[in-house]
């Protein structure tokens, strides 16, 4: 008796302990909520500065660090004078851009040794949040229960205008005024952007990338994924587009690099701009992204990545072409397969479901809850049984995806503006000089384009649409290979990239010369990318209503959600605005009796050398170092560490993000998530779910080391 009482004791002391070590540090923060949602648990966990430190107005504060890259990655400030750190695969198309076979830097990195050298990137932007505010009640002052959804929606557009105009100050700010938590909430994030943003070092890929594709989204891992750019401004220190007579941006706050490592469970703070998640999917939405959409995405992908690795390897030019393309149909191909996996793998409908149920019970336990929720599932059901009856989201992704992988609709989706050009009538000089801008574009876009690829991907692209979707939901261009190619869809690109000006560097310059109307009009190539579009458009109309239901009910559902635990503070899903996630350095079980260790060494980097792949060539310099034992005051028990795990909860878009201890110094960066959690953006599992991190010490050793880079290293503040 007195055992069982003991035993009984025990396991409710072991499940209390359990509960509390796998407290799941899920969660992507708003900045302006961190002192009053975050703030107290992250003191308990070792966060030692103080809420203002963070995030503040007036002062300047951690937040003034962390830049926007782009819009697709994020950077931190590193030193007094503009200096920034991100990924590599987030500088990659950079580092690209400015590669040829003879200054090939994707092989063998590119180090500025004096500001002077700094290569500028055209386009390239970062931007600093200057404040956000909530503007939920202002919007939303607008609209009542009595609005169609549409007019809801009209009216909230109106608003969104209205204040982000005011905001901007006539171009003074970037402004962004968007909807949280499905359109229950709305804040706006007034940002700061500059417009000269320059390339400092890369390490070559087989440190910045290695492991390639091979390794990408899985741990354990052993990429210097890190690459630095620095921010110039007008003398006057105001945002400028590049100039020679641009200075170095001072920084308001930089981030201090601490060499002094880690250990398991140690604090972990991560300030980014992560892009997506869809935590509360429902199970009906999830199901049609398990069957329907990924598969569709997985397939595609995968064919034209078939192509493009094939030719890609057959010339240096071509390699270079189609790197930055190539890694990021790579990386999104792959995610989605370990998605769909493990979408499966940990029943992610079902855990769905069972929520759902807790959902109804509660709504049905009240007549009032009933009269306003009671039926959003039922609702959620219908929407997705006819999305699927319809074969709506396999066209729509198909159709997508042969934009998103072909580049042969780039140049015909062109063709409309030179006709509405040839329509004013305007002939000799006058014309040339309109063509002008086209021949401008086409060099861009033909710098990275090549025929045989192009080729073979829309092949490839045209014939997978044309097995997948049945032929009633074709677009009209199959029914003209049909006819006059005897539905022969290699005849049918053979002839387009032979006859089409829109398709060749060749072709597109002569048609320039002597532009014509009725070249266009009868045009295969515009006439296959018209009809896509067509298409593509009707499908979407005919989905109109089920799309604007389906909104109506996920904002619905989700204020049914928060309703239902009041007490629980909800976070509200990625969607590329600055987020702050805290967690802790840990290890994890990938499988059972499996364990991984929560940090790599250069130990690892060694082992899975193999000149043979691509994937895996450590550079001679390494080597010796390595064999050398060179790793100065980076090392750690004698060798040297490279990448480390968290459990922060970040996504795409995080890419470059500092990892930061309890006294906000850089202690990594972080560059991935880990293939046994990749249903992540879905449902975060405490469990699984690992950030994976470059470790600060390594980058150092890099570019101190490995590079000789000491111009950068002055500009560092390290923290020993
Ligand atoms: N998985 C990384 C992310 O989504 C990108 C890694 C890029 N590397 C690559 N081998 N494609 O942020």
């Amino acid at each position: 008796m007195k055992k069982l009482f003991l035993i009984g004791l025990l396991s409710m002391l072991v499940s209390v302990k359990v509960a509390e070590a796998a407290a799941p540090d899920e969660g992507m923060w708003l900045p302006m909520f961190v002192e009053r949602l975050n703030y107290v648990d992250m003191q308990k966990m070792g966060l030692k500065l103080t809420a203002e430190e963070l995030y503040s107005i007036n002062n300047s504060s951690i937040k003034d660090a962390i830049v926007s890259l782009g819009g697709f990655c994020t950077a931190e400030l590193v030193s007094p004078e503009g200096l920034l750190l991100t990924n590599h695969h987030c500088g990659y198309s950079a580092i690209q851009t400015h590669s040829s076979v003879e200054h090939d830097y994707l092989t063998d990195g590119f180090w500025a040794m004096k500001k002077s050298e700094e290569l500028p990137n055209e386009g390239l932007t970062v931007t600093f949040l200057h404040h956000m505010e909530d503007m939920t009640q202002k919007i939303l002052s607008v609209v009542n229960d009595d609005m169609t959804e549409d007019e809801r929606s009209e009216a909230i557009k109106k608003e969104i205008d209205k204040y982000t105009k005011e905001a901007e100050q006539d171009g003074k700010y970037v402004v962004e005024l968007k909807s949280f938590f499905n359109g229950n909430e709305y804040y706006m994030f007034v940002y700061e952007e500059y417009k000269d943003v320059r390339l400092v070092g890369a390490p070559p890929s087989s440190i910045g990338k290695f492991g390639g594709d091979t390794d990408n989204w899985m741990w354990p891992r052993h990429t210097g994924d890190f690459a630095m750019f620095r921010i110039y401004t007008a003398p006057d220190g105001s945002p400028a587009e590049y100039s020679e007579d641009n200075i170095p941006f001072k920084s308001k706050h930089f981030l201090p690099i601490s060499i002094k490592g880690y250990k398991e469970n140690d604090f972990a703070m991560i300030w980014g701009f992560p892009g997506t998640t869809d935590r509360y999917r429902t199970s009906s939405a999830v199901s049609a992204t398990l069957n329907e959409i990924n598969p569709a995405i997985v397939k595609m992908l995968r064919a034209m990545l078939d192509v493009q690795d094939e030719e890609m390897a057959k010339s240096d030019k071509v390699r270079i072409q189609y790197a930055s393309n190539n890694a990021s149909l790579a990386n999104f191909w792959k995610n989605k397969l370990g998605e769909t996996r493990d979408l499966k793998r940990l029943n992610v409908v079902e855990k769905k479901r069972q929520s759902e149920k807790e959902l109804e019970k509660w709504i049905n336990a009240d007549p009032a809850r009933k009269a306003k929720y009671g039926t959003v599932l039922s609702d959620f059901n219908e929407i997705y049984s006819k999305y699927t009856e319809q074969n709506i989201f396999p066209l729509l992704w198909n159709t997508q995806l042969v934009f998103f992988g072909s580049q042969a609709f780039t140049l015909p989706s062109m063709s409309k503006g030179i006709e509405t050009i040839l329509k004013t009538g305007v002939k000799g000089e006058a014309l040339q000089k309109e063509m002008q801008s086209y021949r401008e574009k086409a060099e861009a876009i033909f710098k990275d384009y090549d025929n045989t690829i192009e080729r073979r991907v829309l092949v490839t692209a045209l014939e997978i649409f044309r097995d997948k979707i049945p032929t009633n939901q074709h677009p009209d261009i199959y029914k003209v290979i049909n006819s006059k190619f005897k539905g022969d869809i290699v005849k049918f690109v053979d002839y387009i990239f032979e006859k089409s000006p829109f398709l060749t560097y060749d072709n597109f310059n002569k048609f320039l010369d002597k532009p014509s109307e009725k070249a266009i009009k009868k045009d295969l190539a515009v006439e296959m990318y018209n009809s896509f579009v067509m298409n593509f458009m009707s499908v979407q109309g005919g989905a109109k209503e089920l799309a604007t239901k389906n909104r109506t009910t996920q904002r619905l559902y989700l204020a049914a959600l928060r309703e239902m635990y009041p007490d629980k503070s909800f976070y509200p899903d990625a969607n590329s605005t600055l987020r702050m996630t805290y967690g802790k350095v840990i290890s994890y079980y990938p499988a059972d009796a499996v364990h991984y260790d929560y940090y790599t060494t250069i130990e690892g980097v060694m082992a899975k050398e193999n000149p043979s792949d691509p994937d895996f060539v450590v550079p001679e310099r390494l080597k010796q170092l390595y064999y050398k034992k060179d790793f100065g005051q980076y090392a750690e028990n004698g060798t040297l560490p490279v990448c480390f795990l968290t459990d922060n909860d970040i996504t795409g878009g995080n890419s470059g993000s500092p990892v930061l201890d309890g006294d906000g110094n850089l202690i990594g960066i972080a560059f991935d998530g880990n293939w046994e959690a990749m249903s992540g953006n879905i449902l975060f599992e405490p469990e699984l779910q690992r950030t994976i991190n470059v470790d600060a010490r390594y980058v150092l050793w890099v570019i101190d080391k490995y590079a000789g880079a000491k111009n950068i290293m002055d500009e560092l503040t390290i923290v020993k």
